[in-house]
């Protein structure tokens, strides 16, 4: 299967089926926003809860907030946001299009009649001052000598508070969602009574004013973030580092259920460094669209608490006791995107098969994961069977998601629950009205190794998601 086709697949399969579709589509949507429908809710919420079991549960010395979406404006003066977060876009005079920087750079690399690409001395940035930067054609319209020299253009999204638009009321949509955790670090240090190295992990929406969202949720101007930030004492940044890229790729790996193979991770060269970082790694995962990353782990130093100390005129240097030394924690993040991590699973599972001369479309999804635990079925719509399968689905229901379906015939419903990523699939048959029990179809082998008794059906899923 052709990569590029793959994601209009995916794309066509969450829409069809209810995981994921375009935001207001009655009004014609609006470009890159989306909705996650039934299926596509329950997928994200057991990425998220997996997360947070990951994180929060199982260490003891990290603890997890949910900060407010909008924070003092100061905060983003501190964080280095208004000044840093920019990306420098080009206008055409002609036709108003505008352009990110860097896109126009390889545009600008292979342009015709172009003498020489006018960018700077390491080819990485767009250089105004070029003699021939007059030749370059706008990518939109093509004429020559339109563009504008690169303007910053910063990224947060800007709205009022209060009913008067004017420089006093603006505030910010949170672009991360670290920094609210930041900002009450010294409330959470003291009230958990936390010594380094210790957590604070929260998970949430941030925004972003993005020049060129696409490739489908991949990339959006609202989305969420599951972040943790882990204070250490100064010198342990090295070993910390090592520790979490290892626990996060694990994670994706191990518990979400991502092929090896598909999973990398890729270090940052002085130039790719955010503001606030001195190392960083990404977790990048070989989408369609090639490899891009989808969560960071970065070392920030004291980059953000000096900061926010200065702008707040607040001490917030820790004190160990023991040791009688007083000194501002480091900090090591690890910010993934839920969105994308998602989409990683979702491109990850997708599969073609074929059962019976058929062709099949199943999503092999962690068991974790999958929208649906279990699918439970009456074999027939009569002699009792489906008032049976309905008590199964009661009695799994707020442990499990589970699906009930008596339509349409068994080889039909075992393909829908296929194409969901449903695993498991219980089939109540008149054996079952002999001896209590049903069929358990595995998506992945097809095979219906045993007919467990209804009541140990809790016992088999319990086991099978622990696997
Ligand atoms: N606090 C650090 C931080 O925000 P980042 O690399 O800018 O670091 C972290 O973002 C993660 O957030 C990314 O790896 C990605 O998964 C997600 N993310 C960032 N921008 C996004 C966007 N426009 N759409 C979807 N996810 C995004």
């Amino acid at each position: 299967m052709a990569q590029t086709n793959l994601m209009e697949i995916i794309v066509a399969l969450a829409k069809r089926r209810g995981f994921i579709m375009p935001t207001s589509e009655i009004y014609g949507g609006i470009g890159s926003s989306y909705d996650y429908g039934p299926l596509g809710i329950e997928m994200k919420m057991k990425i998220a809860d997996l997360w947070w079991r990951e994180i929060v549960r199982k260490h003891n010395n990290i603890v997890g907030i949910d900060s407010a979406i909008i924070y003092h404006p100061r905060t983003w003066e501190a964080s280095g946001h208004v000044e840093g977060f920019v990306d420098p876009l080009v206008d055409c005079r002609q036709c108003k299009t505008r352009f990110r920087a860097d896109e126009l750079v390889e545009h600008a690399k292979k342009a015709k009649g172009v003498d020489e690409p006018p960018v700077t001395a390491d080819g990485a940035h767009l250089d105004p001052s070029h003699p021939s930067y007059v030749q370059l054609p706008c990518p939109n319209c093509g004429n020559r000598g339109t563009l504008t020299p690169p303007r910053s253009f910063n990224l947060m999204f800007k709205t009022f508070i209060g009913p008067v638009e004017d420089n006093a009321s603006g505030v910010y949509l949170r672009p991360e969602t670290a920094q609210g955790i930041y900002v009450d670090y010294p409330q959470v240090q003291t009230v958990g009574r936390l010594r380094p190295p210790f957590g604070i992990a929260q998970i949430g929406k941030a925004f972003r004013n993005e020049i060129t969202p696409g490739n489908f949720i991949f990339r959006t101007r609202e989305f969420e973030q599951m972040e943790m930030q882990y204070f250490i004492q100064p010198g342990q940044e090295d070993e910390t580092m090592k520790y979490w890229k290892e626990e996060r790729m694990a994670f994706w790996r191990d518990v979400v259920g991502i092929k090896a193979k598909n999973l990398r991770l890729h270090e940052h060269t002085p130039d790719e460094l955010a503001h606030y970082a001195k190392s960083a790694f990404d977790i990048e995962y070989n989408f369609p669209f090639g490899w891009n990353e989808f969560e960071g782990i970065h070392n920030r130093t004291d980059y953000d608490l000096r900061r926010h100390q200065e702008y707040s005129g607040k001490d917030l240097t820790f004190f160990d006791d023991q040791t009688r030394e007083r000194y501002l924690p480091y900090i090591v993040e690890t910010s993934a995107g839920l969105n994308r991590g998602m989409l990683a699973a979702l491109v990850d599972a997708y599969d073609e098969d074929e059962v019976n001369g058929e062709k099949r479309v199943v999503l092999r999804l962690d068991p974790k994961a999958a929208p649906y635990t279990a699918a439970v079925f009456p074999l027939l719509k009569k002699d009792g069977l489906p008032e049976i399968a309905k008590k199964i689905v009661a009695d799994l229901k707020l442990e499990f998601n589970v699906f009930y379906d008596e339509t349409g015939n068994i080889g039909r419903r075992y393909r829908r629950q296929d194409e969901a990523g449903t695993p498991f699939c219980f089939t109540v048959d008149h054996q079952t009205l002999e001896d209590g029990t049903v069929t358990i179809r595995d998506r992945d082998t097809l095979e219906q190794p045993e007919r467990p008794k209804i009541e140990q059906l809790a016992n088999v899923l319990r086991d099978r998601l622990h696997r």
